[in-house]
């Protein structure tokens, strides 16, 4: 049985990828990695305990992990983020509080410590900033060899940015990490906007959970419509929202729900191209064997499964 990391910025689709992991019956989710992005990190750590909580699954310990990238000395929300995600990260919903506590261990060490202990068992996916990933590489380089698989959202390849006209939020908030994760050997896959983007979720879906008149149905058709509205004012075209986090969840369960290619991929860390991640020149002879990206999505297939994984989930 796999063991899965999640290092989430938890804002309303990273509370989409933790649903999706915990409804997995053939994966153990071993722990939760706060980030921040789509809110500061305290907000995110606690947003996944109470996620947890309210899903009847807190047994899974959460970590906090670092509260802003290496080269800057703080870190504040963008206005976009609060938009997109509300101030709180959940639509400014107030879901109970729940008493649990973060735990006491560092989100960094407890990823370098659960690489050791199940090595080619772990998947890892993060899906916010890589400042947690790159930190724990430099603390501990064996651990790109040893680790199963890192299947990341974020990155644009082929499409244009959602930050930037070239670069992708997640990659965007700590560029000079990302590289240094790409850079590195560590097998991973980029689950970017090239795909994520074609993954959209309606009001017919999030219906659905409403009809199951459930605590948990009930706020997330809450979250999701919150979503889908500023999704509206921004792609008035697309007529739902993407499925960017839950994606990389399923992606790293079934790695055939994505066709992906084989790239050394860098990361432009100067303006104006900041975030921007594209083929590395450097390495263009040298052939790619660990980092994929993904360029093409069984969007039926993954749509069909996330709603059944999240209703069934929802229902109980
Ligand atoms: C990514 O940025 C965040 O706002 C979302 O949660 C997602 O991880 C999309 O670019
Ligand atoms: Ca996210």
């Amino acid at each position: 049985k796999y063991k899965m990391i999640l290092d989430l910025d938890t804002g309303i689709d990273d509370a989409l990828a933790l649903a999706y992991a915990l409804a997995d019956q053939d994966c153990d989710l071993i722990g939760i990695i706060g980030s921040y992005g789509n809110v500061l990190v305290e907000q995110g750590t606690q947003n996944s305990l109470d996620l947890l909580a309210l899903l009847g699954a807190s047994n899974v310990p959460v970590y906090e992990g670092l509260s802003h990238s290496s080269t800057t000395s703080n870190f504040a929300v963008q206005p976009v983020s609060a938009r997109i995600h509300g101030n709180n990260g959940i639509a400014n919903l107030k879901i109970k509080h729940t008493p649990k506590k973060i735990e006491k261990q560092s989100g960094v060490d407890f990823l370098i410590e659960a690489i050791h202990k199940y090595q080619k068992d772990l998947l890892l996916v993060p899906t916010g900033p890589l400042t947690n990933l790159a930190a724990a590489i430099k603390k501990d380089p064996t651990i790109t060899k040893l680790i199963g698989h890192v299947t990341l959202m974020g990155g644009a390849l082929t499409v244009p940015g959602n930050v930037s006209p070239v670069s992708e939020a997640n990659i965007h908030q700590d560029p000079e990490a990302a590289d240094e994760v790409f850079k590195s050997d560590i097998p991973l896959t980029m689950v970017g906007l090239d795909v994520t983007t074609r993954t959209l979720l309606t009001r017919n879906e999030t219906q659905i959970w409403r009809n199951l008149h459930t605590k948990a149905g009930e706020v997330y058709a809450d979250l999701v419509d919150y979503y889908i509205d500023a999704y509206k004012q921004t792609n008035p075209h697309l007529g739902g929202c993407a499925l960017h986090d839950p994606l990389a969840v399923a992606a790293a369960l079934e790695p055939n729900l994505l066709q992906t290619v084989y790239l050394n991929i860098k990361v432009d860390t100067i303006a104006p191209f900041e975030g921007r991640t594209i083929g590395d020149e450097a390495r263009l002879n040298i052939p790619a064997t660990t980092t994929q990206a993904a360029i093409n999505v069984d969007v039926l297939r993954f749509i069909t499964k996330f709603m059944e994984r999240l209703t069934t989930l929802f229902e109980n």
